[in-house]
């Protein structure tokens, strides 16, 4: 085959058609004007590779094949949410939307075909069909060196997946829309990506609260007494989310209001409203026979059924209007805030197969593959554009996704449960636009439910999903003040968190980042993270018996794991990859801790940090090891940081309610922050309705810090009353 003929389609983003790609894919479907404007700020970009010479694509049979330079030390993210692994790199990712991702092929809830590396450019493979992306795991002949191979009994450098130079992108059949994200970093060409997919989303206040979802058979009565007892023991909460038995039937769904459980759903949201609670429905995509809207969607519906369910067509107008109309006038209009969008990932390989197969055939055209891979799309877009009618913003989860999500006000979610995995998911999810919570569902014991609380407090969805089990917030009593602190912290932070929000949806820059998103170059990166020393530890030693020390020292900071078993017979180990650690917003970095731990390792970017809630200075650009009592996560802020806060409430301000603004700096150097605010509900905001201020502290004359808003961008009134300023902090007080 030719070469491809790349086009510059915005400022540092080319693109190039391989094939015939069928019409329908997620950056078709989303329909999103790139953020040229944004685009244009980050500056043309030069590309680590040369498109023309270094991008070739091959027809193998009816294959088709991409293929990317790779360098030696080159480490490949992203591929949407990925639980097992940070750098793909020598992996093969099978990218198929897939409900029960326990092993590590690839498959997941969202399998976003995009990946960055960290020579700091990005790819994105726009299809609604299954890509697989082999990150340099595999060798072509001409590439391999005889001397490379070794002989894995003697030689203590063999490796399963030699070295290879490539990226292998096997793209479907008809082909795909390629497009490639210039950086100079990886950080940037995430950006790029984000803005380009038009940009990220900005979620209202309340959806950055608290959120707690009931047992699936609870009644109006049941709620209403759950959410009220949230309020009498102060434990701030915005959301309370019902679940399967709200409807009158599910498992297939009818979208209708279960008679008996909720006899009068406009009172039952009116109440909660009342008390400063939203309401989030849970729902899936499979219309019951007992819905008002079954027969009409029949003809508009797949070829297979899914637990006697309807699978609509969402691909067409008519099978929308039905839905939308039916979810606006029983939900939307009596001030319900959103949904839970289950189920509407699936896999044929799990041990039980419930959805429909990569050969149903829709009314449109379109195949059960292409359907499936772009379900969790329709209905976020769907369900978006609804809400945005209303010009109500709208927040809530969905179990799969793909590309060009970044704008969808949906966090993700699995029934997974292991904590590591949930957090590397959360640090994964910001290489392709999406967002991840690790939600609390139970816990074996109390520590356990303090770590995985603490955890979820700095995500993009704080939720406890009390579905199957009925836990609460206060269920291991010797937990609750821990937990009340954090949900508090959580609070007091919203308008770093939303400001940091802000910034994604017009900058694209990710609220939440990984640690490669964290530093300006993969060089600055391996630096940093190879930057250990006997002094780091230290601090820690003193205050520890001779075993303990022993241990750790044994340990070391290398903090080596097993890479699995069979190489570990070999002797083999791989370095530690930073996936349990991420920054929230620029100047907080969050390093969770698991049951059974008391101190950790943890990676600073470079210049000067102080530990948020220990007031312990740290020079950054290296590890450091930090204690952390299961009373307490270790979190940490940017010296010269200035960080917008407000006072804990029980929810998040409505429209046009004023709360005080307390500006926090932390350290004796200059510094800068930043506000964002606005009605916190509506798309006012795109009118220009939205106020921006930077903050600046620097010492005067006289040596003494003082605090000042140096710019100021008003459209809209802010929100905040009664500013007061906290200088030179170490710690939070
Ligand atoms: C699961 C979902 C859970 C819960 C449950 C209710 O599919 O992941 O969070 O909603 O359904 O049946």
């Amino acid at each position: 085959m030719n070469g491809l003929n790349w086009q510059r389609q915005a400022a540092g983003v080319w693109h190039a058609p391989v094939g015939q790609p069928s019409a329908l894919s997620p950056l078709a479907w989303m329909r999103q004007e790139p953020r040229h404007e944004a685009l244009q700020r980050l500056g043309e970009a030069e590309l680590p590779l040369r498109l023309e010479e270094e991008v070739r694509v091959e027809r193998v049979g009816a294959m088709l094949v991409l293929s990317f330079p790779l360098t030696e030390q080159e480490a490949v993210y992203g591929l949407g949410l990925q639980f097992m692994r940070m750098n793909q790199r020598g992996r093969t990712r099978f990218l198929r939307v897939n409900s029960d991702p326990k092993q590590d092929t690839g498959e997941t809830h969202a399998p976003v075909p995009f990946f960055v590396t960290d020579r700091g450019y990005g790819v994105l493979i726009d299809t609604s069909r299954i890509v697989s992306v082999h990150c340099g795991s595999t060798v072509r002949l001409e590439d391999t060196r005889p001397e490379a191979a070794l002989d894995r009994n003697t030689d203590s450098g063999w490796t399963a997946t030699p070295l290879s130079g490539r990226i292998e992108v096997r793209l479907p059949e008809e082909g795909a829309n390629v497009y490639v994200f210039g950086g100079p970093s990886a950080a940037k060409a995430v950006s790029r990506y984000n803005l380009f997919c038009g940009g990220g989303v900005l979620p209202p206040k309340w959806g950055l609260g608290f959120w707690h979802r009931v047992p699936k058979l609870y009644t109006d009565k049941e709620t209403i007494a759950e959410a009220r007892e949230f309020r009498e023991r102060g434990i701030p909460c915005d959301v309370i989310g019902l679940e399967p038995g709200w409807h009158s039937r599910s498992y297939p769904v009818t979208y209708e209001w279960d008679g008996e459980r909720f006899p009068d759903p406009a009172g039952f949201v009116r109440e909660l409203a009342e008390q400063g609670f939203r309401v989030n429905l849970w729902e899936h995509p499979y219309v019951s026979p007992g819905a008002a809207i079954y027969e009409p969607l029949k003809p508009l519906s797949g070829s297979h059924t899914v637990w006697g369910g309807l699978a609509p067509d969402y691909t067409l107008e008519a099978a929308q209007a039905l839905y939308v109309r039916q979810h606006e006038e029983k939900h939307v209009e009596i001030g319900v805030s959103g949904y839970k969008l289950d189920e509407c990932d699936g896999s044929e390989l799990t041990n039980h197969s419930w959805m429909f197969p990569a050969h149903a055939s829709f009314p449109s055209g379109s195949d059960g593959e292409q359907m499936r891979q772009m379900y969790g799309l329709l209905f976020q877009k769907m369900t978006t554009d609804l809400y945005r009618k209303h010009n109500r913003r709208t927040y809530g989860l969905v179990r799969a996704s793909n590309a060009a999500a970044s704008t969808m006000p949906y966090v993700l979610y699995s029934d997974l449960y292991d904590h590591k995995q949930f957090v590397r998911a959360l640090c994964n999810a910001s290489f392709g636009g999406l967002l991840w919570t690790p939600e609390v569902r139970k816990a074996g014991s109390g520590e356990e439910w303090i770590r995985r609380m603490q955890a979820v407090c700095f995500s993009p969805m704080a939720m406890l999903n009390a579905w199957g089990d009925g836990t609460k917030p206060w269920s291991f009593p010797e937990a609750e003040p821990v937990i009340r602190h954090y949900i508090e912290l959580r609070m007091r932070l919203l308008p770093y968190l939303y400001t940091a929000f802000a910034r994604y949806r017009f900058e694209g820059l990710p609220p939440f980042r990984a640690m490669p998103l964290a530093f300006d170059s993969a060089e600055q990166y391996r630096a940093a993270a190879s930057a250990k020393g006997p002094e780091q530890y230290r601090a820690v030693s003193a205050s520890r018996g001779a075993e303990q020390n022993r241990a750790a020292a044994a340990m070391g900071p290398e903090a080596e794991e097993v890479l699995n078993t069979t190489d570990a017979a070999y002797g083999k180990r791989k370095t530690r990859e930073w996936d349990d650690q991420f920054l929230m917003g620029d100047d907080l970095l969050v390093a969770p801790v698991f049951a059974g731990e008391r101190e950790r390792d943890v990676l600073l970017p470079p210049g000067a940090w102080y530990g948020l809630e220990t007031g312990v200075r740290y020079e950054g650009g290296r590890i450091v090891r930090v204690e952390a009592p299961m009373e307490r996560i270790p979190l940490f802020v940017r010296e010269g940081a200035v960080i917008p806060t407000m006072p804990a409430r029980p929810h998040a301000p409505k429209a046009g309610e004023r709360t005080p603004l307390e500006w926090l700096h932390f350290g004796q150097a200059p510094g800068r922050g930043l506000l964002y605010d606005d009605d916190g509900e509506t798309y006012d905001y795109e009118q220009g309705r939205c106020l921006w201020q930077r903050a600046e502290v620097a010492a005067g004359a006289d040596g003494v810090l003082r605090g000042r808003i140096v710019e100021e961008n008003a459209g809209a009134a802010s929100s905040y009353s009664d500013v007061t300023w906290r200088l030179g902090l170490t710690k939070l007080g």
